[in-house]
């Protein structure tokens, strides 16, 4: 089992909800911005969704073609458990996102709250935007959360790459030419269960 996957399992198999940093009770950007992009009869994908609750309110608004993939079966098995009947409506996919294969086209949004930011190896960057790319649709939508440059520099102990707009947007650009053009960006502030700020950039960019 890869180092990282293990690192995941423990911290969801170990700590309660409230206790994880990045935790939300209710998604309200995550939701905003994917019912900006995307209708209900629009195929969604959370990447290092986690167990987070973005796939309970999106059922709740009657999407019917949900995705939420990660790294971490723990943390899937947790939302699944939590969703009980209704999480059969969600495809669930235990998978490292840079090594995944995506089905072409697949998607026309693509959403990632604090998932790319742990990959610090240009190679790994490489091998996720390679997988957007294929994943989204022409015209679908990247929604892409990170700490900002001003963020913290480690998340579950993990270090992590902040990014303002700018470079989330040159980083994509490196790795998939023309791939992808900002719609629209935003500072944001986490604050967490603890009552600490973390300082998000949040991106939308659009599939050429
Ligand atoms: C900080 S948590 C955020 C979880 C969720 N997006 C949320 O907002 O609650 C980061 C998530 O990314 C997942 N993750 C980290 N590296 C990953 C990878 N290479 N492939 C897929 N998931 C990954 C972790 O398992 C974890 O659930």
């Amino acid at each position: 089992m890869p180092a990282d996957r293990t690192h995941w399992d423990e911290v969801y198999g170990a700590r309660t909800e409230a206790a994880l940093t990045w935790f939300e009770a209710e998604p309200g950007l995550s939701l905003s911005l994917i019912t900006t992009y995307a209708a209900p009869n629009d195929p969604v994908i959370d990447i290092g969704g986690g167990a987070s609750r973005v796939m309970d309110a999106l059922i709740a608004l009657g999407f019917s073609r949900l995705s939420c993939l990660d790294l971490s079966q723990a943390a899937l098995e947790a939302s699944e458990a939590r969703l009980g009947d209704r999480a059969g409506e969600v495809n669930w996919i235990a998978a490292d996102v840079t090594h995944w294969a995506p089905r072409p086209a697949a998607y026309a949004l693509w959403h990632d709250r604090a998932a790319f930011h742990f990959l610090t190896a240009p190679d790994q960057r490489a091998a996720y935007v390679a997988r957007m790319a294929m994943a989204l649709r022409s015209g679908g939508h990247a929604v892409i959360m990170t700490f900002a440059e001003d963020g913290p520099e480690t998340c579950s102990g993990l270090p992590v790459q902040r990014y303002s707009p700018a470079s989330l947007a040159a980083e994509l650009d490196r790795h998939a030419p023309g791939g992808f053009v900002p719609v629209t960006s935003a500072r944001h502030l986490h604050r967490t269960p603890k009552g600490a700020e973390q300082a998000f950039q949040v991106s939308v960019l659009r599939r050429t």
